[in-house]
């Protein structure tokens, strides 16, 4: 790749003009301006925690209001942070964290609302923002599975006080490790700016006598580089191609699936990009399903397992009759990803039904 030598030969490879325009233009695709590059979406979360912490009212025990259906980076980014988890419960049928159960979890020292959008189906904005703004939280997105998806005609990326997407490398794109969030005002942009390269404006000339005079606070170091970047840049002339193939595969498997397996609902308003394809089936027959998929060489596993039952992130599991329980004990992911071909999504197809019957 030429692009690649380019950078590396360059003499500077650090984060500089390369990330500097990725970001630029990352931000535009997502029509966000406020949009940050970090090292990776765990960075992206453990930065708008952080900044949601610090801007929020003094307490002494803060605690963040998040789901229990994800990826443990969502929830160690709070812990980091030195916050409490609330786990809320999630809707049985999107998998994704319920409002009403945000509105039921939420307390007095809550200092934001975490959600994931589950495998690249968006979590019911509206109705989470009505909640968030009665109590006065910001919402942070965790986007990693969401890239290119919309909700309300909008991308992923413009509704939420903070939105953190994945660039690592088996996302929708990679930059092999790297992440970016999209902020709702400027000032947190600016804020995570600073803290993600320790608490210094990397992006302003330094003066080489003085050098940095501003601090905003002990930051992290969790900045991107110019090698990432020029990968990024080349990646986003494909990205648009990439979300809308992840759609038709997945709107091709679940019209040659209808009937054999369910779905997660789609939330009104919602555009998926299915980074993954959620398949739900009967909880004592995962196993054979998977092992029979496994052996006619098809992909396939539950991604993530519910948080709430990780004792280390220190709180109590919701319970056996909860719904990310009901719903943990159904999904099964298969792949969906651009680089399928309509003989391997036929094969895909096949091969779940043969699973099916068979378990
Ligand atoms: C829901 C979710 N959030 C966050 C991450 C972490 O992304 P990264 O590896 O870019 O830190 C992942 C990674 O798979 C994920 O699935």
């Amino acid at each position: 790749m030429s692009v690649l030598e380019e950078v590396l030969f360059s003499g500077y490879i650090a984060q500089g003009p390369k990330s500097d325009e990725f970001e630029k233009r990352f931000g535009e695709w997502v029509g966000n301006p406020n949009t940050v590059l970090t090292s990776s979406c765990t960075g992206a979360l453990a930065l708008s925690v952080r900044q949601a912490l610090d801007s929020g009212e003094p307490t002494e025990k803060p605690n963040v209001v998040s789901t229990p259906m994800t990826c443990i980076a969502t929830n160690t980014p709070i812990r980091e942070a030195g916050a409490a988890i609330k786990w809320a419960d999630v809707e049985e049928d999107t998998g994704n964290i319920s409002a009403a159960s945000i509105d039921e979890t939420i307390d007095e020292d809550t200092r934001a609302i975490m959600l994931v959008h589950w495998s690249g189906m968006p979590a019911d904005l509206d109705a989470i923002h009505r909640v968030a703004q009665k109590h006065g939280v910001p919402v942070v997105e965790d986007s990693a599975h969401a890239l290119g998806a919309l909700y309300k005609s909008k991308k992923i990326g413009n509704h939420s006080e903070y939105a953190c997407f994945s660039f690592q490398a088996i996302k929708h794109i990679t930059t092999i490790e790297g992440g970016a969030v999209a902020c709702k005002k400027p000032e947190d942009a600016e804020r995570i700016t600073k803290l993600r390269w320790f608490g210094l404006n990397r992006k302003e000339q330094r003066d080489s006598i003085k050098g940095f005079e501003e601090y905003a606070g002990a930051g992290y170091k969790m900045n991107t580089n110019d090698v990432s970047s020029a990968i990024g840049l080349e990646q986003l002339k494909y990205l648009d191609g990439i979300v809308t193939r992840h759609k038709e595969n997945a709107k091709t498997l679940k019209s040659e699936l209808d009937g054999t397996v369910g779905f997660p609902r789609v939330a009104d308003g919602a555009d998926p990009s299915y980074w993954i394809l959620t398949i739900l089936v009967e909880p004592d027959k995962k196993r054979a399903i998977s092992d029979s998929l496994s052996a006619q060489g098809i992909d396939n596993s539950v991604s993530h397992t519910r948080n709430d039952i990780y004792k280390g992130l220190g709180n109590e599991a919701l319970g056996d009759d909860s719904a990310v329980a009901r719903f943990d004990a159904r999904k099964l992911n298969i792949p969906c990803g651009w680089w399928l071909t309509q003989d391997d999504l036929q094969r895909i197809a096949n091969a779940t039904k043969e699973a099916v019957k068979n378990a």
